[in-house]
């Protein structure tokens, strides 16, 4: 008996686990009702796929280690995130919300690669050729071996792949390309994983990067980059305020690097610009007498970045108080602001409390916590805080200040930029660091951090 072609399996759709049977919460993550059918081939057709050369054991001295040897683009801040430059071979999911830049991003990488290694393939599903031509143009694109080819079907794609030979490819976006022997739609579960799939046994056999544009989308029919994030060897996301011209390109899978890297971008007329020095750029506009402002020194990856912090209080118009945080997470201003009253004594209760991150970034640090806590303090008393002072420390729900890590980077960094004091938890060894040009004032809680400002 014949078996059959496909065999149908079931896909979280949070997090792409794959089950043999339907279950009502995924044993993964533990979403509930977010397994969805599919049917995954059985024997993958070997059409258009060349063989992947046999492996044979290696004695250890034999192996050299420059097997990632990578290729770099002009751009640093993109070969930044990927752990320094594109391995060949490896298969990179860049996600992020329609209008965000995805396409702008890798036309500008295109670009780039072709001016170091030659030809490039940029398929799109998404555009037509013209389309695609009229964006390079914009951007100033106008190398002879980039070609453009406007295609969903992967099977030629991968033909066209196969006959041109290009250095690197791209797929824009991986939830328009459909395999004919599916008969899933394009953009399901099953046509997004089985492309993946497909792609990167030709990327690793060819020894060419892949790049896939993937949509970040709400949940539903269509299938989001998060179910590919097994399959594919780097996962960058590239966000960004909608009002805001900064784009962050931030990596969150990488097989050949760390993660937690970001690049810094601004999307201007002419295309993305690179944003070497993130620090200055989120401080630009800072003004130097408002209360409710503290600057603090984040890590994205091994990258201090300095962010100023703006909070707003205002008496609460219903008896409602309402709490508005961006750029921080909600759960951490809550509960800075009931350390706040329990703490401190301030009475936050009948106010409502704005809490931004200028720029755009996110922070998910604790050592931000200081910075958010004085700035709400500052807006609510009046308090004028010191506005050449960087603000460092995890706040405990006693009130108490707790140290954070990479200290001395984060200073130096701040030196860098001018700053010449800095207050930090009293249970970091001063005498331990050595910043140049940079006061140390230390404070073992948040009342006593405050009362610094008082007068
Ligand atoms: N003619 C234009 N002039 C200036 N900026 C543009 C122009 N067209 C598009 N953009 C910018 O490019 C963005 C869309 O980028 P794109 O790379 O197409 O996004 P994605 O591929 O992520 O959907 C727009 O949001 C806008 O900021
Ligand atoms: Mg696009
Ligand atoms: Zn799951």
């Amino acid at each position: 008996m014949a078996k059959a072609r496909t065999r149908t399996v079931f896909f979280c759709q949070q997090c792409g686990g794959e089950q043999s049977r339907w279950l009502g919460r995924c044993p993964d993550c533990g979403t509930w009702n977010s397994l969805v059918e599919a049917q995954v081939e059985r024997n993958p057709a070997p059409a258009a796929l060349p063989a992947l050369p046999k492996a044979e054991p290696q004695s250890l001295p034999t192996i050299t280690a420059d097997r990632f040897e990578r290729i770099t683009v002009e751009y640093d801040e993109f070969n930044r995130v990927l752990g320094g430059g594109i391995v060949p071979g490896s298969l990179v999911l860049i996600g992020g919300e329609p209008g965000v830049g995805k396409s702008t991003l890798l036309a500008q990488v295109s670009g780039a690669l072709v001016q170091k290694i030659g030809k490039v393939l940029y398929i799109s599903g998404e555009e037509s050729v013209q389309q695609i031509k009229l964006r390079a143009d914009r951007l100033g694109i106008r190398e002879a071996d980039l070609y453009l080819l406007a295609e969903t079907s992967l099977d030629d794609a991968l033909a066209a792949m196969e006959s041109l030979q290009p250095r690197a490819v791209v797929v824009d976006s991986i939830q328009t390309m459909y395999l004919e022997s599916l008969e899933s739609a394009a953009g399901s579960v099953s046509q997004v994983r089985e492309c993946a799939v497909r792609l990167q046994r030709w990327a690793k056999a060819r020894h060419v990067p892949i790049f896939l544009v993937g949509h970040v989308t709400k949940e539903g029919a269509i299938a989001g980059p998060r179910v590919l994030e097994h399959i594919v060897d780097c996962v960058l996301y590239l966000e960004g305020e909608r009002f805001q011209s900064y784009r962050l390109l931030r990596s969150t899978k990488n097989r050949f690097g760390s993660t937690h890297e970001i690049g810094v971008f601004e999307m201007q007329g002419d295309g993305l610009v690179e944003v070497l020095n993130p620090s200055a750029a989120f401080l630009a506009e800072r003004s130097e007498t408002a209360t409710g402002s503290a600057v603090t020194v984040t890590m994205e990856g091994t990258r201090p970045i300095l962010v100023e912090i703006q909070a707003l209080t205002s008496p609460s118009a219903y008896g409602m108080a309402r709490r508005t945080a961006n750029g921080i997470d909600m759960n951490r201003l809550h509960l800075l602001t009931a350390v706040l009253t329990k703490r401190v004594g301030l009475d936050l209760g009948a106010q409502d409390i704005f809490v931004n991150v200028v720029g755009g970034l996110k922070i998910g640090e604790p050592a931000a916590d200081l910075a958010i806590a004085l700035a709400v303090a500052s807006s609510f008393r009046d308090l004028a805080l010191d506005h050449e002072m960087v603000y460092l420390g995890e706040v405990g729900l006693g009130g108490e200040l707790r140290s954070t890590g990479q200290i001395e980077r984060r200073l130096l960094e701040a030196s860098k930029l001018g700053f010449s004091r800095a207050l930090i938890p009293a249970a970091i060894k001063r005498d331990r660091i050595n910043v140049e040009g940079m006061r140390l004032i230390a404070a073992a809680d948040l009342a006593s951090a405050i009362e610094l400002f008082a007068d």
